[in-house]
């Protein structure tokens, strides 16, 4: 059979297997801080080791490593089973995934030793910065060049989600990385002052809305279905969820920067837009949800099922929190405190999280050739081991922040406060021991995971599977 007859799902294969190691490494290096965090003499007094260079580690290999990785692996595998072709350009598709692998050693050695261009989620120093976006050019030539090669007319819509992810994340990155280097690990940044942090949090939040949101929303489209082998519960709401998130998520980035220097009115614009994102986020998990509407019965025997569905409901939790956040009397409560840590988690553990691991478990036993994963029960002790994680590590956090913001605003009757700083952080302590054990409940289950994939791996085979001769339906 020639090439052009079988999908590639090398390169698939590839990003799936390497999603579960950054997953099991960067939830070990959130571990380590959390540890840190209760008891801040584990950094040995090594400097790499020290909290400030081991968090940007953590941020970018939950979301760059594991969570790029899986977004990479889903793009290509949905795009081509969608559009009923082979992968456009296989041999730059092998380049995003060396490529890719490439920036993430290069962070993993350049940020312990403490090269930062200071920016959140944008750490990685300017020769860094090229390759990224060399690597994602090409990616958006493989994925589009797929879509525009493709042998069925429809554009199913989780590759609108995967496209607009492409296409943002492109544009976040070169706006929000221009610079000026000033020797070969160091920048100066091309924005000033307010300006700066305004490109910043455009940045940030977009990289929330198109890197964390968008892209697994295309996972959510095409994975849940399949799952539950029944079609979407309705198609034009898919499509006013696409258009509604895309338009809002673009202007909601200043309620990072509440009682700042920023203009007033700016402000408010960002919390304005906030608010307004409560609904096509609902829109998107109401429809996800209601998939399963008369198979409801499934989620009882199929935990991969439940890992796509529950994901979806961490979903909705943290759309509704993030908008209820943004409006400037609660931010002046949570900002600063361990509350946007719990809010962070709910959407990183519970959404991204939940919807990669149910995408992967149902992804790696096909790429195998495999029926099924090696183990079900150890996907249904995941799913227990992760969710009880969540539940414990969120709420240790909401607690918390609530108590910290309660603390720094009270005030005695002659006006002098009533808590020092240093009594809030001894108050904080229990719920980081809390955090910490729930952190590693959810960690453990990415070990059983991790197990779980190596067992379906070896026992499978990896055989080329041919590209359907008929143009079938949309989203085979
Ligand atoms: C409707 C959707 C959402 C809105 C309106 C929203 C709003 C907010 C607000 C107001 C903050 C606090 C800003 C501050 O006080 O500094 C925040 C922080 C954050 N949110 Fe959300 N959120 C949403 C959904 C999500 C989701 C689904 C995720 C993750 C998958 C997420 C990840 C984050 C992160 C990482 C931060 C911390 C940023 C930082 O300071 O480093 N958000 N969000
Ligand atoms: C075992 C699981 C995890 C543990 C124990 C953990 C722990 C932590 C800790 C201790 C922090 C620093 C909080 C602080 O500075 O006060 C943090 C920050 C963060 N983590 Fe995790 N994490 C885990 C998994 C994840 C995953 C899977 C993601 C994303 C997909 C993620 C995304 C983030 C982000 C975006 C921040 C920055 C939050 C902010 O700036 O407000 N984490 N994590």
């Amino acid at each position: 059979m020639s090439n052009n007859q079988t999908f590639n799902d090398t390169v698939v294969r590839q990003f799936a297997l390497m999603t579960v190691v950054w997953g099991v490494v960067g939830m070990l290096v959130g571990v380590i801080i959390a540890a840190q965090l209760t008891w801040p003499e584990l950094n040995f007094g090594i400097p790499w080791l020290s909290y400030g260079r081991l968090r940007p580690l953590h941020t970018n290999a939950v979301i760059f490593a594991f969570g790029g990785c899986g977004l990479f692996a889903s793009a290509y595998y949905v795009v081509q089973r969608t559009c009923q072709t082979r992968l456009f350009a296989s041999p730059l598709a092998s380049f995003t995934f060396w490529g890719w692998q490439a920036v993430i050693v290069a962070a993993a050695i350049s940020l312990p030793l403490g090269y930062t261009s200071g920016k959140e989620y944008a750490e990685l120093e300017w020769p860094i910065d090229i390759l990224i976006a060399l690597v994602w050019v090409s990616f958006a030539v493989v994925f589009f060049g797929t879509v525009g090669t493709r042998k069925v007319r429809h554009i199913y819509v989780a590759n609108w989600f995967f496209g607009a992810f492409i296409i943002a994340v492109a544009l976040l990155h070169l706006v929000n990385s221009a610079a000026i280097p000033a020797g070969w690990m160091k920048s100066y940044s091309v924005y000033a002052g307010v300006q700066d942090a305004m490109v910043q949090w455009w940045y940030g939040h977009n990289a929330v809305g198109f890197f964390l949101t968008a892209g697994f929303l295309g996972m959510m489209y095409y994975f849940i279905p399949k799952q539950a082998e029944r079609p979407v519960y309705s198609y034009r709401l898919s499509i006013v969820h696409f258009w509604a998130l895309i338009f809002t998520y673009m202007w909601a980035g200043p309620h990072h920067l509440h009682y700042t220097a920023l203009p007033d009115w700016t402000q408010s614009v960002g919390m304005l837009f906030s608010l307004i994102l409560l609904a096509p986020s609902w829109g998107g998990m109401i429809n996800g949800v209601m998939t399963l509407s008369g198979a409801w019965h499934k989620l009882r025997d199929d935990p991969v099922l439940r890992f796509l569905i529950v994901s979806l409901s961490f979903y909705g939790m943290s759309t509704f929190e993030g908008p209820m956040m943004s409006i400037k009397t609660v931010n002046a409560l949570s900002h600063y405190t361990d509350w946007t840590v719990g809010h962070v988690h709910s959407g990183a553990l519970g959404w991204v999280g939940l919807v990669t691991m149910g995408s992967m478990y149902y992804l790696i036993p096909r790429l195998f050739g495999q029926k099924q994963m090696h183990s079900i029960k150890a996907i249904e002790l995941h799913f227990w081991v992760s969710t009880i994680g969540i539940v414990i590590y969120i709420a240790a956090m909401w607690i918390a922040g609530v108590m910290q913001g309660l603390m720094w605003r009270a005030i005695n009757d002659d006006g002098t406060l009533t808590y020092t700083f240093v009594e809030s952080v001894k108050a904080t302590y229990p719920f980081y021991v809390l955090r910490f054990i729930g952190g590693l409940l959810y960690l453990t289950g990415m070990l059983v995971m991790l197990w779980n994939v190596i067992k379906t791996a070896t026992a499978g085979r990896a055989e080329p599977v041919p590209v359907p001769v008929t143009a079938a339906v949309a989203h085979a």
